[in-house]
């Protein structure tokens, strides 16, 4: 029998992230959670996301919310669907709706987690243009759904959730048939709006938003609005949630920065306990077969009155700043 020589170190790969390339679980399956939301709570990182069937009927629900967990970022273990659609072809979730860009938001007061997502009722293409409500005791579910609605009686597509520094939580939302973003102050519970909103960027067709908060401002990514085909990063910053939204330029740099390397943001993390590390979360969409769909992740620097987002082969944490 053959014994290894004590002294030689075993090759152990470091972790990284590989931006577009297929992205395994700890079961070695293709991570199934599209236009997806993350949450740190207690040590653990919680990504939810659109789980994905191959065709003809990919990009509806048919299955749910997806949901993995992780301590690193990197190894993402299969926590299941956090989230089902019903049986019943009556319930706001019938198989076949179409469900997307799910958040979660854990909220401190309640004790509950709030999950909010893009929905359409079965069989009205893309004019239901509701949220959808889901509660749950524990970060994996099983979330159990409330209502769906029009946020402030408006249109609301795709959308992201922010919480601020006074726990205070802000609905952005694709409205008016798309030509404006919506800014929604939620109520303290998290489970409606508040009724304080306001609009911005009138006429911009904004699409798949994401909001963070770094060195006292406020930033936006989103994207031009072109269905499932990629189009040009924007970017936005703010004193204060509901503006007035300064527009900036492109942040993408590096191969493919015209289409924000093939791909369209959903979230923007912030790393717990590193201030000024960010995560730019985006998906690469293949709506002819939606589960071969990819994930673009890539940090996000800082320069004088804006941010970028850099192209990176391979990439790890302790290289963003
Ligand atoms: C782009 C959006 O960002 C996606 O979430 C999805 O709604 C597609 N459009 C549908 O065409």
């Amino acid at each position: 029998m053959q014994t290894q020589n004590p002294a030689t170190p075993v090759p152990v790969a470091e972790p990284c992230f590989v931006p577009g390339q297929v992205w395994n679980d700890t079961n070695g399956e293709p991570i199934n959670a599209h236009g997806g939301g993350l949450l740190y709570h207690e040590g653990v990182y919680y990504w939810y996301g659109e789980f994905k069937i191959a065709e003809p009927e990919g990009n509806k629900a048919q299955v749910g919310v997806s949901c993995y967990s992780s301590s690193n970022l990197y190894h993402w273990g299969n926590e299941g669907i956090a989230l089902p659609v019903s049986e019943d072809p009556h319930h706001d979730l019938a198989r076949g709706c179409i469900l997307e860009r799910p958040k979660v938001l854990f909220n401190r007061a309640t004790g509950k987690f709030v999950m909010w997502f893009h929905l359409e009722l079965l069989g009205e293409g893309y004019q239901s243009a509701r949220v959808g409500i889901a509660v749950s005791d524990s970060p994996t579910g099983p979330f159990a759904f409330r209502e769906s609605f029009r946020p402030d009686g408006a249109m609301s597509r795709d959308l992201t959730l922010f919480v601020d520094d006074d726990a205070a939580a802000y609905l952005f939302t694709a409205s008016e048939d798309n030509r404006t973003l919506h800014i929604s102050r939620l109520t303290d519970d998290y489970l409606q709006t508040s009724g304080e909103h306001t609009q911005a960027f009138p006429g911009r067709y904004m699409e798949a938003p994401a909001v963070f908060r770094h060195g006292g401002r406020y930033w936006f990514v989103g994207s031009g609005c072109t269905g499932w085909a990629p189009n040009a990063a924007r970017s936005a910053v703010a004193d204060r949630p509901f503006g007035p939204w300064e527009e900036l330029d492109n942040p993408c740099v590096g191969p493919d920065a015209e289409t924000t390397f093939s791909a369209q943001s959903t979230y923007v993390l912030p790393v717990a306990g590193r201030p000024d590390t960010f995560l730019f979360l985006a998906d690469r969409w293949t709506p002819d077969n939606p589960i071969e769909g990819r994930y673009v992740w890539l940090p996000i620097t800082f320069t004088e009155g804006r941010f970028q987002i850099p192209w990176r082969d391979t990439w790890d944490l302790n290289e963003s700043r």
